[in-house]
């Protein structure tokens, strides 16, 4: 990516419209008060960025990172820094209720140890009418609050705020802007997630994403392969393909291009050894997409195809626009042609309605799909969601049980399922140094399956060979027995 001089902007005339521009100016106008306010402390200024929720987040906050970096924060390892930004998530109840606590917490340290710390708050739960509101209301020490929508603009935001001293608040409603080119930090050097589309049309009735998160927008094909092969020359080898339903990627574009399509263009990108992607809704996976993935050297056998349900009649009340029985023969499909794919998932437990017939539904579907892992929530409603206002909901100790009874199937199967490989032989990038076992690292098997083996550092980012030896469930212990495939 362009690296952008912020010396070179003239800051002492009004800011661009056009963007990105805007937002250099705005950060070169950042970073000025950031020298003057170290200058003044006699030491640097640090910041932390927090990230609750999926990948789209995690991404999102790589993002906010690489600008609050470019205008020269420091990052910090705690949150006792200068500027804390949290980064939020709004899926299930319980996300919120712990970002309320820390916001909690926060303050107080705020009020004991540093009066000019700023707190920062953006993501899916600011885009929330009564969240923004109890913030202000409740925790009125906060500076900045901003939504999903308009994170390109955290250096504006920022230096509002810088001027006006004051809380400032900006939550847009929908957003049809896609800014490229702003600088990124990124938490691995060898790996990275790239953006592919934005928001989601599909209207689950469990789900707030399609109000959090705006309508479905795609990135053009042009940008998102030079970001691959910006990444691919600057060492990763591993890209994350991020949407919420990326099968209907492209259909928003000027020229139509569909996921399969984009996926064969990444796989000509020098470099890429390998391409994972997130998330397929199951109604529109096509057999194009599924041979593309059979017939590719760097696409990971690995489908994470969120479920939700096993009973047709409450997909139906979900309006997942599939049957039990599209599901498990997209499965098939899927095994026929990919026959060492690793199946993942996600299932709610205790949807209005879910009655005891219901959920045995989803035991029987479990039984069949045999996923290699699986997501389990219990369902939680959602203002301003469909469901929310179903009847029938399952008493929290009936969902309880159920749940028990569901992970336990899951990881009897995943078990079984992971056995199958011991005493193999597979390549693993490793990714991280184990700081549960000492001189242990650990990597991923192209599924996706955690290997922890003894390494260390030099191994980090590099593919090897590790043999499997002993399943322990959900991951494996190894050895390596080759470097450098
Ligand atoms: N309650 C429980 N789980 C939910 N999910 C989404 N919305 C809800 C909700 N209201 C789960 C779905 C989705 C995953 C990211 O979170 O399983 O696939
Ligand atoms: Fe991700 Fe959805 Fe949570 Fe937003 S609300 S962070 S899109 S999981």
């Amino acid at each position: 990516m362009r690296e952008i001089d912020l010396d070179k902007i003239e800051i002492n005339m009004g800011p661009p419209t056009e963007e990105p521009a805007r937002q250099y100016y705005f950060m070169a106008k950042c970073r000025e008060w950031i020298r003057a306010e170290s200058k003044r402390l006699g030491r640097a200024l640090t910041c932390a960025t927090v990230t609750f929720g999926c990948q789209m987040n995690a991404k999102d906050s790589e993002k906010l990172s690489g600008i609050l970096q470019k205008i020269g924060y420091v990052a910090a390892d705690t949150e006792k820094a200068d500027l804390v930004l949290y980064n939020t998530c709004t899926v299930r109840e319980n996300a919120n209720t712990r970002v309320y606590g820390r916001i909690g917490y926060l303050g107080r340290i705020k009020y004991r140890e540093n009066p000019q710390m700023k707190i920062a708050l953006c993501g899916c739960m600011m885009q929330e009418a009564h969240v923004v509101d109890k913030i202000k209301q409740s925790y009125p020490f906060v500076n900045l609050i901003f939504g999903t929508h308009n994170i390109y603009k955290l250096a504006e935001l920022l230096y509002e705020q810088i001027q006006s001293g004051g809380m400032v608040v900006e939550i847009e409603k929908e957003s049809g802007k896609i800014v490229e080119e702003l600088p990124s930090e990124r938490k691995f050097d060898f790996k990275a997630g790239v953006n592919i589309m934005y928001g989601c049309n599909n209207f689950c009735s469990y789900c707030i994403v399609p109000y959090v998160r705006g309508r479905e927008r795609s990135r053009k094909p042009d940008d998102i392969i030079r970001e691959v092969e910006d990444l691919a020359d600057n060492g990763v080898t591993e890209v994350m393909l991020l949407g919420q339903n990326v099968n209907s990627y492209g259909k928003t574009l000027e020229n139509p291009v569909n996921f399969a399509e984009l996926l064969q263009m990444a796989e000509q990108v020098e470099g890429i050894r390998r391409i994972r992607f997130m998330t397929p809704h199951p109604k529109d996976l096509s057999d194009d997409l599924i041979r593309v993935m059979a017939n590719s050297k760097k696409i990971c056998h690995h489908l994470h195809l969120p479920v939700q349900s096993g009973s047709s009649r409450i997909l139906k009340l979900m309006n997942r626009h599939y049957t039990k029985e599209d599901y498990l023969a997209l499965v098939a499909r899927v095994r026929a042609a990919i026959p060492d794919v690793a199946l993942t998932t996600d299932i709610i437990v205790g949807f209005p309605g879910e009655t005891e017939e219901d959920f045995m539904e989803t035991m029987d579907l479990v039984s069949r799909a045999r996923y290699h892992s699986a997501y389990t929530f219990l369902y939680s409603p959602r203002e301003g969601t469909p469901a929310a206002v179903m009847e029938g909901r399952v008493e929290e100790q009936v969902a309880g049980e159920r749940y028990n009874r569901l992970i336990g199937r899951i990881r009897d199967i995943s078990q079984e399922l992971a056995a199958e490989s011991t005493g193999k032989i597979m390549e693993v990038l490793v990714e991280e140094i184990n700081t549960k076992r000492e001189n242990f690292v650990s990597g991923r098997l192209e599924n996706n399956l955690l290997v922890h083996f003894p390494g260390d550092k030099k191994l980090l980012g590099q593919y090897v060979k590790v043999k499997l030896l002993e399943c322990m469930g959900f991951y494996y212990l190894g050895e390596l027995v080759g470097k450098n495939v």
